[in-house]
């Protein structure tokens, strides 16, 4: 259970970013109950139990020892929760760390998943020691690229008929960042 007093909270112009705490998982699950949500996802990614295991791995990883995950809940300053986001140091030897985000529909198209993301990838490479930040997307999740694209992620390439499912192939678009890059980025 995350201790009030150790919890992550990143505040930034409209928003406030934490950690999650038990009682969030109806708000957060609430949030990805929407048909153009769920478009680029398998029926299983948006069933409750997918839900609830993912989310039981989130408040885990924010009380582990050696943290190496910050995925974070993206809070209006009110403190309605609109979706979630975060970085995961994936490999710890090469330095290379997953990210992304979901925000709930009502909430699209305000720039709120710009200024999350900003501020947790500034975090991450702030607190964790990574070399390269890498986002995947469905390649037809245009809102996604245009974030990994406004973000200053490269596309680093197409993987081609990745993933099987709803009865058709899709391809993966990959984007990434060098902490090098992100700094240069900031000046
Ligand atoms: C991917 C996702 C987070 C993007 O959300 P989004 O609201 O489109 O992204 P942003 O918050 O950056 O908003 C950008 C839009 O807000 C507009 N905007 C309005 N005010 C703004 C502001 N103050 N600052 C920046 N942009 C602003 C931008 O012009 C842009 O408009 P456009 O969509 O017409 O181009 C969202 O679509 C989502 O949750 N999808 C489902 C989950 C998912 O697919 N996640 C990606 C997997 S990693």
């Amino acid at each position: 259970m995350v201790r009030m007093d150790e919890m992550l909270k990143i505040e930034t112009s409209r928003l406030l970013l934490r950690d999650f705490l038990p009682e969030d998982f109806e708000a957060l699950f609430a949030a990805v109950q929407d048909p153009d949500y769920q478009q680029f996802y398998t029926e299983e990614e948006t069933t409750r139990e997918f839900w609830e295991a993912l989310f039981a791995r989130m408040l885990d990883a924010a009380t582990a020892e050696d943290r190496q995950v910050y995925q974070v809940a993206i809070c209006l300053p009110e403190g309605e929760l609109i979706g979630n986001c975060g970085v995961r140091l994936e490999d710890k030897k090469n330095r290379q760390a997953s990210f992304g985000c979901a925000i709930g529909r009502q909430y699209w198209g305000q720039g709120y998943a710009l200024e999350a993301c900003s501020a947790i990838i500034d975090y991450g490479f702030a607190h964790l020691p990574i070399h390269r930040v890498y986002a995947e997307t469905n390649r037809e999740n245009s809102r996604a690229r245009r974030l990994a694209e406004r973000l200053g992620m490269r596309l680093e390439g197409i993987l081609q008929q990745q993933k099987y499912f709803r009865g058709r192939w899709w391809d993966t678009a990959v984007y990434a960042v060098l902490e090098e890059e992100w700094r240069e980025a900031d000046k």
